[in-house]
């Protein structure tokens, strides 16, 4: 049946064009590079333009509250549209579509929605297209898995970078996410699949590898194959012609002294490490169900800058889980000049769905964005006197694109993941070049050419 229907749409889409926005994560922005895949792989052209688009999609996010309501909101704005176009398929999936509550919403109050399907079925995104268009009726499929591991390429966002999924899925729980549902249960791929990837890659011209999972140091721990994440590491690092290896996100409790030595071993694992911390309090850690405390935190930071020196760090902080007191907040100060991050990504507690958190009683919005402020104000010059340390030095960049604000100036980053700017032809992206620094902010450094 299938076969006929995938028969008599053959040519359907040769021409149509399509338009991704993705909210969320590295995951989701790799999950809607599979999705243009697949789009592509049945006649579907990209465009910029969502409007003028013929399929109009949407890849979701659910961490917090805000990722949500801009969902709704975008696509309600769709509803005229829809309705003077009615040729026109809005999809929406991703992480919400997970999860009841929010895919309730889509499908009750949305009903230009068309296509709907969750994080475990992309693969099924060209039959549901067939099977929407032989029905005529909105088509929904959130079931398990059919997460294909083959090796096509469909990295998407240029020819020198790629992400490689290595694992999916969290067993975490902290009390406040909602990851472990939209994402299900934490599964690692076999080594030799990622490996072989990553050659495929590297033998493409990529130069930067980013392997991507929720929690990478938990890797393999459920696995029939006995390779752990420095280990994992260590065998993607030894692959010839890689120059530049990365990987997110890892949890500080399972931060090992194995993984800092393959990280000084190899010259092509960045120096760079981002370890989500959360709060500097070891009552709220408790309470957010993070299994470390601040002393094992600050331990580990410390010996990460001890031995790769030059390293740079960057962590996430929630300001304003419901049982942090101003004392918990003054602690989380407290380890951030500690550990002087050189970058954060900082976030208002946002209560979710069937989240443990979510049943404590939220604190007063003013105290939060008081925090939050005084959070910044902290932060803000602390990174600022890192990226002063770079001044004089001469760094090697990887040019990445041009600045949205100035098109004779590139954009790249450095090893350790600093932003920089530099007045060079845009025939250079995708290369390695040095760049003298001469001027910096609290985000980026910039300077000159040198070769
Ligand atoms: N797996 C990663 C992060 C996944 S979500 C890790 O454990 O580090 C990315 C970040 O979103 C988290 O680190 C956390 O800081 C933030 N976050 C998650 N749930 C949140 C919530 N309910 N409210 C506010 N921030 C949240
Ligand atoms: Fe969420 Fe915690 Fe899992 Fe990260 S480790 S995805 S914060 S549950
Ligand atoms: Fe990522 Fe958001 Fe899903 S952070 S895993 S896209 S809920």
């Amino acid at each position: 049946m299938q076969l006929k229907t995938n028969e008599i749409y053959k040519d359907h889409f040769k021409g149509k064009t399509y338009n991704i926005t993705t909210f969320g994560c590295q995951m989701n922005e790799h999950d809607s590079e599979r999705i243009s895949y697949l789009l592509e792989d049945i006649g579907y052209k990209k465009t910029e333009n969502r409007d003028e688009a013929d399929l109009i999609l949407f890849n979701t996010c659910l961490v917090r509250e805000n990722a949500e309501l801009k969902l709704y909101g975008q696509v309600g704005s769709l509803k005229k549209l829809k309705e003077e176009n009615p040729e026109k398929i809005i999809v929406v999936s991703g992480c919400m579509m997970q999860t009841s509550v929010a895919r309730e919403v889509i499908e009750k109050k949305h009903k230009e929605v068309d296509i709907i399907f969750g994080t475990k079925n992309i693969n099924s995104l060209p039959d549901l297209l067939f099977r929407y268009l032989e029905s005529g009726e909105r088509v929904i499929d959130i079931s398990e898995d059919n997460v294909k591991d083959d090796y096509v390429n469909y990295n998407s966002k240029n020819n020198f970078q790629a992400y490689v999924n290595i694992m999916r899925g969290c067993d975490n729980f902290c009390s406040y996410c909602i990851v472990p549902q939209s994402r299900g249960r934490e599964e690692s791929r076999r080594p030799s699949h990622i490996i072989e990837e990553i050659e495929n890659l590297v033998r493409e011209g990529y130069k930067e590898v980013t392997l991507l999972g929720q929690n990478v140091n938990s890797y393999g721990n459920k696995s029939d194959f006995n390779v752990t994440f420095p280990e994992l590491l260590e065998k993607c690092a030894q692959i010839d012609g890689l120059k530049r290896l990365r990987f997110t996100t890892s949890h500080p409790k399972d931060l090992s002294d194995d993984l800092i030595k393959v990280i000084k071993k190899y010259d092509n694992i960045c120096n760079y490490f981002h370890l989500p911390m959360q709060s500097g309090s070891n009552k709220v850690l408790k309470d957010m169900n993070r299994k470390y405390t601040k002393e094992k935190y600050l331990e580990r930071a410390l010996k990460l800058k001890e031995e790769i020196p030059g390293i740079s760090i960057s962590t996430d902080i929630i300001v304003g889980y419901p049982t942090e007191d101003e004392e918990d907040f003054i602690e989380t100060l407290d380890v951030c000049k500690k550990v002087g991050f050189d970058s954060a990504f900082t976030f208002k507690y946002s209560p979710r769905p069937n989240t443990k958190a979510s049943k404590l009683t939220p604190i007063n919005d003013m105290i939060v964005q008081d925090r939050f402020d005084r959070l910044l104000d902290t932060l803000y010059p602390i990174f600022n006197e890192k990226n002063k340390e770079y001044l004089g030095k001469t760094v090697e960049v990887l040019l990445e694109s041009e600045s949205k604000n100035n098109r004779e100036v590139l954009t790249g980053r450095t090893d350790t993941f600093k932003l920089v700017h530099v007045k060079a032809d845009n025939s250079l992206i995708g290369k390695f070049v040095k760049v003298k620094i001469t001027d910096h902010t609290s985000f980026t450094i910039s300077g000159d050419l040198i070769s």
